[in-house]
């Protein structure tokens, strides 16, 4: 209804903000100085447990410091209410003794439509409900006990019975109402033989559909027996109704939905009354459509998060699925859905039925956050083993990231699926799975081809230059670290080398690097590497839009390889000279160095079992993806201390003091430190 802007205006100046907000939230009484007009409370908005919620009553405004919710006593019923505008107005001239305003003519012409719409159903309503209870009744009253409806729950939500005769119209027409009026409700027909009308619900349980002002405008129908044609039968689209927006049972959700009872959402009338007998009274359902934009638009003003709890069948899922690709573009933070997958093709009101409240309650504890619901639906019970169907899921997932509007929710899914994604294929094809199978990988590699590949280090050498190939960008910024390490085989240097050179004459072509290289003096070789399946490295790396990923790899590899060879170098310095004097800084280097490669790996391992562990990857951040690659690259026999041979003590003078070794070189070492060395060694 319209409302003429000086009635909203005057209706805003006489509103207590805080006295109509006082009605649905707490005032914090610490934090609030009512005298000042400065009130603060726990939002509503979403779950916090100090006050971040403030209202100024000068202004009429609220704002909400944590989530950002902000507007006036109009925007906050519609918002936390779920009221429409003209709900909220009506409430607010009530709250504030201020009477509506005339109408138009043609505004009151139509009010009195509705009002007579309203009327008729109300008729209907009581002339259904007595049926019920007649003898003529019976059938329906016992299908209602069949069900497991108790008479409290038949009377509170209004449930009768539509006989199979004209009944309703007669009682309409006594009541004043035309066949055109009663036709204009959906309550009956024009007779397809062209006298009269005949009525829409015949032989049928009724439900009433009220508005969220609790007011029937419409009903639903339950055939009773199996073979008539359509189960349920709602009242077409009239004035008053529309299917695509009301929700069933919504007036009374509204009103119950807070901390304790999550709103949910579910497929069906019957499922709505199980679940409010079983004391999940914020319960609605749409009304045989699919959930609209509008249904949802509404859920999310009620609801931070409202549970969708689909159907445990096919067209359960599909459903689930929908609501998924029309609540992205909707997100913003602290907003968001849950869903709820019940078990064994179960609807709630069968899941109560056979399992009681505890089989709902946990149903809803399982119930999936959005990002695991999309992770899930996409991904279980699939294979991704080719390179085809991990681009296939990649594309997939990035169209409904993109769906998303809200920035910040945007990227934080977006990071979220790339990680898990990241995290799968990484998991399930790990550099190198075991020692056992790297080394007969190595073995099979080692007997053709021109790159040694049975060098020690290969596999994660092989991983650094094929990052550079793959984003020639890492080549530019890591070009210090490029230069100085020295790769294990010639192939790699040689590939390093030429990468290094068409880095910096690269302004003269527009090929990619890679191309060039192809073409180049170790043309077999990269291809050698390009063919390996070991290093060859996910999409997800390759992809160009992975740069910042690809550098943190090669990155954390490069660290760990140059500790690596340090730690081989110290060991050799040691060992091969036995003439050389024991030297105490070399053997504290050494043992830094250990320490430091040590502390590197357990950082890894123990990242990539608790990876595994819990699945779920929500403490991780990309660089623990990352080390969980090199800690499968671990497994590779990276035992550095080959060619040296371990000093041992001196066989002619071993002295009498237990305490010191003395070395071939005749140095007498601390046995403590002789021990730390033979330790550090033997790693
Ligand atoms: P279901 O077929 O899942 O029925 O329809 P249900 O909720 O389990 O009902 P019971 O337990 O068999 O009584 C779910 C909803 O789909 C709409 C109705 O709104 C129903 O509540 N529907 C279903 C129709 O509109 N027409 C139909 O023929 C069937
Ligand atoms: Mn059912």
């Amino acid at each position: 209804m319209a409302f003429p802007p000086d009635f909203i205006e005057e209706l805003n100046k006489v509103t207590s903000i805080s006295r109509i907000l006082g009605k649905f939230v707490t005032w914090d009484s610490k934090k609030t100085k009512a005298a000042k007009g400065d009130y603060w409370a726990c939002c509503p908005f979403h779950e916090e447990k100090t006050p971040s919620f403030h209202a100024t009553e000068s202004r009429g405004t609220y704002y909400c410091f944590s989530c950002h919710e902000k507007g006036n006593a109009f925007t906050f019923l519609q918002k936390s209410r779920g009221m429409s505008f003209t709900d909220a107005v009506r409430f607010l001239a009530a709250e504030a003794n201020l009477p509506l305003p005339e109408l138009t003519g043609k505004e009151k012409e139509q009010a009195e439509k509705v009002n007579h719409l309203i009327k008729i159903h109300e008729i209907a309503a009581n002339h259904y409900q007595e049926q019920l209870h007649l003898e003529s009744g019976k059938p329906a009253l016992d299908y209602l006990d069949s069900r497991g409806l108790k008479s409290s729950i038949i009377e509170e939500f209004g449930i009768g019975y539509a006989p199979n005769n004209l009944d309703v119209i007669k009682i309409l027409n006594l009541a004043g109402f035309s066949q055109e009026q009663i036709v204009e409700a959906g309550l009956a027909k024009p007779s397809d033989r062209g006298n009269g009308i005949y009525t829409t619900f015949r032989d049928r349980i009724m439900f009433p559909i009220q508005d969220s002002r609790a007011r029937i405008i419409a009903f639903g129908g339950r055939a009773m027996n199996p073979d008539t044609p359509a189960k349920y039968l709602n009242s077409p689209n009239t004035s008053i109704f529309n299917k695509g927006v009301v929700l069933y049972n919504l007036h009374n959700a509204s009103s119950s939905v807070n901390d304790d009872n999550r709103l949910l959402v579910v497929e069906g009338y019957m499922d709505v009354i199980a679940l409010h007998q079983a004391g999940f009274v914020a319960s609605v359902a749409p009304l045989g459509t699919a959930v609209t934009p509008e249904h949802l638009a509404q859920l999310l003003r009620l609801s931070q998060q409202p549970v969708f709890a689909m159907d445990g069948d096919e067209a359960g899922i599909r459903a689930a699925k929908r609501v998924v690709d029309l609540v992205l573009p909707e997100l913003v933070p602290g907003k968001s859905v849950l869903f709820s997958t019940l078990p064994d093709g179960l609807d709630p009101d069968d899941l109560i039925r056979k399992r009681g409240i505890p089989g709902i309650r946990d149903c809803l504890n399982k119930a999936m956050e959005l990002n695991d619901f999309i992770w899930a639906s996409e991904t279980v019970g699939k294979r991704f083993d080719t390179y085809n169907s991990r681009t296939i899921l990649r594309g997939i997932l990035d169209a409904k990231i993109n769906l998303i509007k809200n920035f910040s929710v945007r990227e934080t899914l977006k990071h979220d699926l790339r990680k898990r994604q990241f995290d799968k294929f990484n998991k399930g094809k790990k550099l190198i799975e075991a020692s056992e199978q790297s080394k007969q990988v190595k073995e099979s590699l080692n007997k053709t081809g021109k790159l040694n590949k049975g060098s020690e280090l290969f596999f994660m050498e092989a991983t650094l230059i094929s990052l550079c190939l793959y984003h020639p960008d890492i080549i530019e910024s890591e070009i210090g670290n490029l230069e100085s390490y020295d790769f294990e085989t010639d192939g790699l240097n040689g590939i390093r080398s030429e990468l290094l050179s068409e880095t910096e004459s690269k302004a003269s072509s527009s090929d990619s690097i890679l191309d060039i290289l192809k073409e180049g003096e170790y043309s077999q070789e990269i291809q050698e590497l390009l063919d390996i399946g070991e290093i060859n490295i996910l999409p997800e790396i390759a992809d160009q839009n992975a740069l910042t990923e690809a550098r943190v790899l090669f990155q954390e590899i490069l660290y760990w390889l140059q500790i690596l060879k340090e730690e081989k170098n110290l060991k050799q310095e040691i060992t091969s000279s036995p003439e050389k004097e024991y030297n105490p800084d070399l053997l504290n280097e050494l043992k830094d160095t250990t320490l430091k490669r040590e502390s590197i790996e357990s950082n890894i391992l123990e990242q990539d079992t608790a990876t595994s562990q819990n699945g779920t990857s929500e403490q991780m951040d990309d660089t623990v993806h990352l080390k969980a690659i090199i800690a499968s690259a671990l497994t590779t026999d990276n035992s550095t201390f080959q060619n040296g041979s371990a000093p041992k003590p001196s066989e002619k003078a071993m002295p009498p003091d237990h305490n010191v070794v003395v070395m071939d070189n005749s140095h007498r070492v601390p046995k403590e430190d002789y021990d730390e060395l033979m330790n550090l060694l033997s790693k």
